[in-house]
């Protein structure tokens, strides 16, 4: 069985850094095969993985636009050979994990496009991957209804701030208006300063009707790797963000 996890939370909050270490925590347990999905515009799960800048489902997508009529589609392939081939050429095989970047797409038609492409390769391929990792923007709405399988588990991240956790809970609230189902939910709070959490954050997470799993500490570690251009995903194991997280993990996943 397929298990599905998606990632959901404002700009800038760690969604990225912890997908990267959710799949590195994955692999590392035998968890493989895995399919990480990078469904954000701004595509950057492969920096944060060590992984060279793949060709995305957008520009496959630009691609077909323009094949037709510059004769670029060999004469012996129909159309949907040479987008197979292209689709394959998006798909970036590493050791233990496979990573599909959605990209920027333009122009009317562009989501329900790449959409496709997505849905066509997890309806043919989902049932042989352990994980589904999917990396999002913010809520979940670009990724339009139906799309994934199922969502096993969301992890919503927050940064230590009112506002950040109010965002949290319009997220919860537009998964929920999407239709998307989750069979888990786990509400984090990302770079929070030493010490107990305030307790107005704490009021904010109550008035929101969230319930916090985990408080990820913020880590000079993940500024220093950041900073070296190093893939956050390898962080040590004494980084204590990624120890936070491995607890997480271990608790909320069929690891
Ligand atoms: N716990 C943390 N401590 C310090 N810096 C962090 C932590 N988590 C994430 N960061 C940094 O915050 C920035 C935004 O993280 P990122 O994962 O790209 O967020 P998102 O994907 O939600 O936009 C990155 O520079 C990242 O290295
Ligand atoms: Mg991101």
């Amino acid at each position: 069985m397929t298990y599905t996890i998606a990632v959901a939370g404002k700009g800038g909050v760690g969604k990225t850094t912890l997908c990267g270490l959710l799949i590195d925590t994955l692999r590392s347990q035998g968890g493989g095969p895995i399919l990480a999905v990078d469904a954000d515009a701004s595509a950057n799960l492969n920096e944060v993985l060590g992984v060279a800048a793949p060709l995305t489902l957008g520009s496959v997508r630009e691609d077909i636009k323009t094949a037709g009529s510059t004769d670029k589609i060999p004469t012996a392939m129909t159309r949907q050979d040479y987008l197979d081939a292209k689709f394959l050429d998006a798909l970036t095989e590493e050791k233990d994990y496979d990573l599909l970047v959605m990209g920027r797409t333009q122009g009317a038609g562009c989501y329900c496009f790449v959409n496709g492409l997505l849905s066509a390769y997890l309806q043919k391929y989902a049932r042989n991957y352990r994980f589904v990792v999917v990396d999002n923007e913010a809520g979940m709405e670009h990724l339009s209804r139906g799309i994934l399988p199922r969502v096993d588990m969301l992890f919503i991240v927050s940064d230590c701030s009112r506002r950040g956790i109010q965002a949290a809970g319009n997220i919860r609230d537009l998964v929920r208006e999407l239709g998307i189902r989750p069979g888990a939910v786990r509400f984090l709070i990302n770079k929070a300063p030493p010490g107990p959490l305030d307790a107005g954050i704490r009021e904010e997470i109550e008035r929101q009707g969230l319930e916090l799993a985990c408080a990820v500490p913020r880590d000079d570690l993940i500024y220093a790797y950041d900073s070296a251009g190093k893939p956050t995903a390898a962080l040590p194991a004494e980084s204590p963000a990624r120890q936070a997280l491995t607890a997480l993990f271990r608790e909320a996943l069929p690891l």
